[in-house]
C-alpha cells in the first residue's frame, strides 16, 4: 500500500477550507492507503503561541479529526511532537535547503509582512520541517489545499537532492486531491482565501454554532446576478457553488447552475438570497454532527490520550526504520 501523510497546524478552530481541501481526502484515503495524520504543534511554535492554548489546540484538532470520520485504528493519527525522529531528518535536510530559496517561499514572504518584529530561523526553515515530516514515512501522496503546492515542491527538491548525495533513500512525494485539482476554499467576503487568522466572520468552522452559520453565510458576498445566461461567474460566487457542491444535493445545486443560467425577461433569474438561505440549512446539516461529536471527544480526555498514544507508536516505529536508512545512508551510523 502507498504511504499517505498530511498534517495540520494547531493554530485554531478547523474551518471548511481546512475540510474540503484536505480532511475530507483524509477520510477517503484511510480505506484505500497506509495512513499517517498528525497535529503540526512544532510548526505552531513559529509564531509564539500561548502554551495552555497550544495544547488546547493539539486536543481539538484530533478531536475535530476523527470527528469528521478518521478511524484512529486504521491510520496513524499523532502529535509531530511525539515523534522525535522527524527532528533529526530535519537536521540532514536543512543541509540540502538554501537559504535564497527559502526566503522566496511565498509563505515565508507573508508571514514576513504579517510579523516583522519575529522572523525567526523556525519560520525560514518550515517548509524544511515540512518535508521531514513527509519524508520521515517515505510518503508518496499528500493530501493537501492548494497553498500547500509550493511546500510540496519544496519537498521533493530536498529529497532528490538527498538521493543525488547519499543514493536513492527517499521517494518523492505530491500534493493529492481526489478530484484532480488542489482546492482552494474562498474566505466568505471573497477576498484571499478562507483561514484561521482571518476576521472570523468570513470564515465557517467546523465548530460554529447554527445561528453563527446562518449569519456568516447570508452575508457573504455576492451581486445584482449576471447580466446574460452563461456568463462566467465571479470567483465569490464560484466558491458558493463549489461550498454548495459539497453539502447540497446534485438537485439542489442543478436548480441553482439553471437559474443562473435562465433568463425570463432578460434578467437571469438567480437570487442569491435564496441560494444562500438554502447553502445555509445544508451547512448547518453537514456541520452539526461534526460539531458535537468533536465536543464530546474533545472532552473526553482519557480517550484522547489513548488516540495519541496509539499514534505516536505506530508513527515511531515508521520513522525510526526510514531513519535507520538515513543514518546508514549519510554515514552516522556508528
Ligand atoms: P494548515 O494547518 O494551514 O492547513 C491544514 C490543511 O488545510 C488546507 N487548507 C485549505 N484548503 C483549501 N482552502 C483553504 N482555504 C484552506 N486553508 C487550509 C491546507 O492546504 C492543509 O492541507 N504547513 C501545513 C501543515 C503541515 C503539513 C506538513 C501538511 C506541516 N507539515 C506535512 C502536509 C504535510 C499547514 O500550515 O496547513
Amino acid at each position: 500500500k502507498e504511504v499517505v501523510l498530511s498534517g495540520i497546524r494547531p493554530t485554531g478552530f478547523l474551518h471548511l477550507g481546512n475540510y474540503f481541501g484536505a480532511m475530507r481526502n483524509y477520510v477517503r484515503m484511510q480505506d484505500e492507503f497506509n495512513c499517517y495524520f498528525f497535529v503540526a504543534n512544532w510548526h505552531s511554535l513559529t509564531t509564539h503561541p500561548d502554551t495552555k492554548e497550544l495544547k488546547n489546540s493539539v486536543h481539538r484538532v484530533i478531536a475535530e479529526n476523527v470527528a469528521c470520520g478518521l478511524d484512529p485504528d486504521k491510520v496513524a493519527l499523532y502529535v509531530q511532537s511525539d515523534v522525535p525522529e522527524i527532528a533529526e531528518l530535519y537536521l540532514y535536510l536543512n543541509m540540502m535547503a538554501y537559504k535564497g530559496e527559502l526566503e522566496k517561499t511565498v509563505t515565508f514572504k507573508e508571514k514576513v509582512r504579517l510579523q516583522p518584529d519575529n522572523v525567526n530561523a523556525g519560520l525560514l526553515t518550515y517548509p524544511v520541517l515540512q518535508a521531514a515530516d513527509i519524508l520521515i514515512h517515505r510518503a508518496v501522496k499528500v493530501p493537501v489545499g492548494k497553498d500547500q503546492e509550493q511546500h510540496l515542491e519544496m519537498a521533493r527538491n530536498y529529497a532528490e537532492r538527498f538521493n543525488h548525495r547519499y543514493g536513492d533513500v527517499l521517494p518523492l512525494p505530491y500534493a493529492f486531491n481526489y478530484g484532480g485539482e488542489l482546492v482552494k476554499i474562498l474566505s466568505l467576503d471573497g477576498v484571499g482565501k478562507m483561514s484561521k487568522s482571518e476576521n472570523q466572520m468570513n470564515t465557517l468552522y467546523l465548530a460554529d454554532e447554527d445561528e453563527s452559520i446562518r449569519k456568516k453565510i447570508m452575508k457573504a458576498k455576492t451581486d445584482q446576478g449576471p447580466s446574460e445566461p452563461h456568463s462566467v461567474k465571479p470567483d465569490y460566487i464560484e466558491n458558493l457553488f463549489t461550498l454548495m457542491k459539497l453539502v447540497s444535493t446534485p438537485d439542489t445545486v442543478q436548480k441553482f447552475e439553471d437559474d443562473f443560467n435562465n433568463s425570463s425577461t432578460g434578467n437571469c433569474i438567480i437570487r442569491y438570497g435564496d441560494m444562500k438561505k438554502q447553502l445555509a440549512e445544508d451547512m448547518i446539516r453537514f456541520i452539526q454532527p461534526i460539531r458535537a461529536k468533536a465536543a464530546d471527544i474533545q472532552h473526553n480526555h482519557e480517550l484522547l490520550q489513548k488516540i495519541i498514544r496509539q499514534g505516536a507508536d505506530k508513527a515511531r516505529a515508521s520513522a525510526s526504520e526510514t531513519l535507520k536508512l538515513v543514518r546508514a545512508a549519510v554515514g552516522m551510523d556508528y
